[in-house]
């Protein structure tokens, strides 16, 4: 076993610490309090190779290994969890399948962009009734010669308004439940696709999340990705991969919340000395940073495997399962730590534990990742 990153993956990580320290940072509070999408900042992430990290160079992409990946995203996750959720959600949920899916003539046309950083990409599986349960898809796609017409609405979908392209799974044939299941490549102006309401978040504010409707929407065959009934499949497949990234996220906030509290333990005095010579905030940084090591190894552990070209859905529902409920504990302490202070905004730790909370819901809820979980270990 090796616990030692190679040069190049500490470049890559200091290369997003630094980004979030001179773009980021500035302003993340103003964004998440105005609901602000960082435009700006998610067009300098592209540029910088963020967009489609692991994307093959021929398509524009970076290269790189999963745990480069996740390095980038816990750095960005520490500052901007709204910046990192759309990084996350284009490079895994929408380059990955595209990439390991798409015919070349997709490839061409989408993937090159997207992985560049010139569009952005959406993932459109959850609907109004169809979250956890995501085999009850009542999108719908019927195939009516050489297109498919597309009806339904989708729900809480990450860059809603900002991407060009939508990976969307629907129904193709409802007679085969999840097999009856397909995916499609919509573009943003097509007739028929109206982006709905934004959402007005607890958390990840600055991150565009907007329900979309699909009226009659024609949809080319040449658009579907593999073949007819695959995109149940491809949809978990993604997912797991997906949640590496998620699982990362809620790594980075945690680590963010508890290396400002670490600082603001050593600065804040009381009756006395500074907070941090108290045992009762010594224990408190003792387990955050326990905790967040545990999380580190299970995110790194995941990523590994997939580098590997193992199997890694089992490690991926065990890191994000385990990071997110850390990300929570995490910030609530960090919170208590600063006190007063911390519960309002100037000191960050606020919001990062509003942010902490979605990645317990989000890319399969906790109660979904222990259902992948258990039902890995009983097979
Ligand atoms: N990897 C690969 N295949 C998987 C899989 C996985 N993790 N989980 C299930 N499958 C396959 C099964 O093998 C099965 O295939 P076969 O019939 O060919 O054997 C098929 O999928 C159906 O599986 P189940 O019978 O287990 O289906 P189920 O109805 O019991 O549901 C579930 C399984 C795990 C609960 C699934 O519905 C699920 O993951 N739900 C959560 C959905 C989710 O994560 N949504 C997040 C939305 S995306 C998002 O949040 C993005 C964003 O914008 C941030």
């Amino acid at each position: 076993m090796h616990f030692e990153f190679t040069e190049e993956q500490i470049a890559v990580r200091d290369a997003a610490r630094e980004f979030t320290q001179t773009e980021l940072l500035p302003g993340v509070i103003e964004r998440d309090t105005e609901a602000k999408f960082p435009h700006e900042q998610i067009k300098k992430m592209g540029e910088l190779g963020f967009m489609g990290m692991m994307v093959d160079p021929k398509y524009n992409g970076g290269g790189m290994d999963t745990i480069s990946y996740v390095l980038a995203m816990e750095e960005i996750s520490k500052i901007d969890a709204s910046a990192s959720v759309s990084m996350s959600v284009n490079n895994s949920l929408v380059c990955w399948g595209l990439e390991k899916y798409g015919t070349e003539e997709q490839k061409q046309k989408y993937l090159t962009r997207l992985a560049s950083g010139e569009i952005l990409g959406a993932f459109c599986l959850s609907e109004p009734e169809a979250g956890s349960d995501a085999t009850s898809q009542k999108t719908s796609a019927e195939l009516k010669g050489d297109h498919y017409v597309l009806n339904g609405t989708k729900n809480w979908i990450t860059n809603g308004s900002s991407a060009s392209v939508y990976l969307v799974i629907a129904q193709t044939d409802a007679t085969k439940g999840h097999k009856g299941i397909s995916v499609f490549i919509i573009e943003k102006g097509w007739e028929g696709f109206v982006i709905g309401k934004k959402e007005d978040k607890l958390g990840i504010r600055g991150s565009d999340t907007h329900s979309l409707m699909f009226s009659d929407v024609k949809v080319p065959v040449a658009k579907r990705i593999g073949e007819e009934g695959f995109g149940f499949t491809f949809a978990m497949e993604t997912l797991n991969g997906g949640r590496i990234g998620i699982a990362a996220q809620a790594l980075g906030i945690a680590s963010g919340a508890y290396e400002l509290a670490l600082a603001y333990s050593k600065e804040r005095k009381a009756f006395g000395k500074p907070i941090s010579q108290h045992q009762a905030i010594q224990f408190k940084l003792a387990d955050m940073a326990t905790q967040i090591e545990a999380a580190r190894m299970l995110v790194l552990k995941a990523a590994w495997l997939k580098d590997q070209g193992q199997d890694y859905s089992l490690a991926s529902a065990m890191a994000k399962l385990y990071a997110s409920e850390v990300a929570m504990q995490v910030t609530v302490e960090a919170v208590q730590v600063h006190g007063g202070y911390g519960y309002v905004k100037e000191y960050h730790v606020e919001r990062l534990m509003r942010d902490a909370k979605i990645t317990q819901i989000y890319e399969g809820t906790s109660e979904i990742q222990k259902i992948v979980i258990s039902r890995s270990i009983l097979r």
